[in-house]
């Protein structure tokens, strides 16, 4: 079998992105409201702490979306949500142990623009009587390129937003036909324009390979425009297609979707043209500008994996808020209802949206300190990690992998070769213990 073969059959293996170890997969109902208020409560005060405010509704629906949204065509259920965060905040903030303080602030969704800015200020204005914004506090948000206009940037840099992530996914019009998407790029340069002119020079672009209608000389194309925007952070996902789970996922005509080894190609595209323009690879699927604090923190092993993928964030907690927002404690992870009314109903009746979550023991916890440095530093050394075990099954199962030149093993380090970074999560999902459960839930390698 050549090289490209083998890569290939590994990069088909369906395994987790591992944002989260143990992943939200494997959360049940064991956790609950009075488990999130006790481990809030026991929250270190001295820490700092991210937080992250989910808004889960879109004027439109793309057709390849696989986030936690919904169309909200009306301003008053996007109002209603509002006041639910706003109350959520109210009742976490009396619940915490004291005013804690916030090293970072994200806002995701959906699109959290969708607020505007006064609601975007109302539920800052409610955060800052419970918490202290510290003063160099990175504040982020995912926004839509067609909501973005010289006004609505200016008011962002106002409320104290310093990064943006824009969603532009594929320039080529066919592709964006079959996404229900229509975004040309003169629309997404005049959103990168009128958010530099505000002062938001900060700016990732969230790319998508393996969406229908793709191929490798359209992504080469989308590549050469986005490298033209000068972005500082590119994040390139391969499309998870889960029609059976996302009904709007149905709308897209699975005979247009390239194949795995179209995929593959795709994904090598991407990463040969970012690489080719002075950009720094970032683990599995980002890239940054050389002197991005992305691209400084990752040869000094200062990477970090959550929620939203790549980070140098180092706040062990986070404190997730709105529908699906997911907490990361030291006790565990807890996560908030998914479905929005009940979400808001559940707020609305004066407690805690928790409905699952995963209580974390001392093995989760090593495996997922090693899962974390393999996904960001590509090696991993198990008696550094986890002195207590000598993890001779996971390593037994690494021997094929070695064989197949995808990675080294000397003693108890493993480091993924160049040629096997691409498929780092095939070896990750060895050191996970819940993996035999779940084998079929995944989306491809890459
Ligand atoms: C919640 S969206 C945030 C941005 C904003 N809502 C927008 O689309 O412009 C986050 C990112 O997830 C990625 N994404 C969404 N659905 C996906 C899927 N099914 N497979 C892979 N990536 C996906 C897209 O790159 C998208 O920009
Ligand atoms: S990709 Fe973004 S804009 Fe499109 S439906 Fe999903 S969250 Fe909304």
């Amino acid at each position: 079998m050549t090289t490209a073969e083998t890569l290939r059959r590994y990069a088909a293996m369906p395994v987790p992105r591992y944002t989260s170890y143990p992943t939200a997969a494997e959360f049940t109902a064991d956790v609950g409201p009075a488990d999130h208020a006790a481990w809030l409560r026991r929250l270190p005060l001295q820490e700092s702490v991210s937080l992250y405010l989910h808004v889960p509704y879109c004027r439109a629906l793309c057709h390849y979306c696989g986030c936690h949204a919904k169309m909200a065509v009306r301003d008053h259920v996007s109002r209603t949500y509002q006041r639910a965060l706003e109350a959520e905040i109210a009742l976490v903030g009396g619940l915490l142990p004291g005013r804690l303080k916030v090293a970072r602030l994200a806002w995701g969704g959906g699109t959290p623009g969708i607020l505007g800015s006064a609601g975007l200020a109302s539920v800052l204005g409610v955060l800052r009587q419970h918490v202290d914004f510290e003063p160099d506090m990175e504040h982020s948000i995912e926004l839509d390129p067609r909501h973005v206009d010289a006004a609505s940037a200016r008011d962002l840099a106002a409320l104290g937003v310093n990064r943006v992530s824009l969603g532009v996914q594929d320039l080529d019009p066919a592709v964006q036909r079959e996404i229900g998407r229509i975004q040309p790029g003169e629309l997404v340069a005049k959103a990168v324009d009128d958010l530099r002119a505000a002062g938001l020079g900060s700016i990732n672009v969230d790319l998508i390979y393996g969406l229908p209608a793709q191929t490798v000389d359209s992504i080469r194309a989308t590549c050469a425009s986005v490298v033209a925007l000068r972005p500082r952070r590119v994040a390139f996902y391969g499309y998870a297609h889960l029609p059976e789970r996302r009904a709007n996922q149905r709308l897209i005509d699975p005979a247009k979707l390239p194949g795995t080894a179209e995929r593959f190609e795709q994904a090598t595209t991407i990463a040969e043209i970012f690489q080719a323009s002075g950009y720094v690879p970032i683990g599995i699927d980002h890239f940054a500008v050389p002197d991005d604090r992305l691209a400084l923190a990752a040869p000094n092993g200062q990477l970090r994996r959550n929620f939203q993928g790549y980070t140098d964030d180092d706040r062990p907690s986070v404190i997730g808020f709105g529908a699906s927002a997911v907490s990361r404690l030291p006790d565990g992870y807890a996560q908030n209802i998914a479905d929005n009314p009940r979400y808001v109903r559940c707020i609305e009746a004066g407690g805690l949206a928790t409905c699952r979550g995963k209580r974390l023991d001392e093995d989760d916890r090593a495996r997922a300190r090693i899962i974390e440095a393999l996904m960001c530093n590509f090696r991993a050394d198990l008696a550094a990690l986890d002195p207590q075990h000598d993890y001779a099954d996971e390593l037994a199962l690494l021997r094929p992998l070695a064989a197949d030149g995808m990675l080294t093993i000397k003693g108890s380090r493993i480091e993924m070769t160049e040629q096997g970074r691409p498929v780092v999560r095939v070896a990750a999902a060895i050191f996970d213990s819940f993996r035999s459960q779940t084998a079929n839930r995944f989306s491809l390698a890459v």
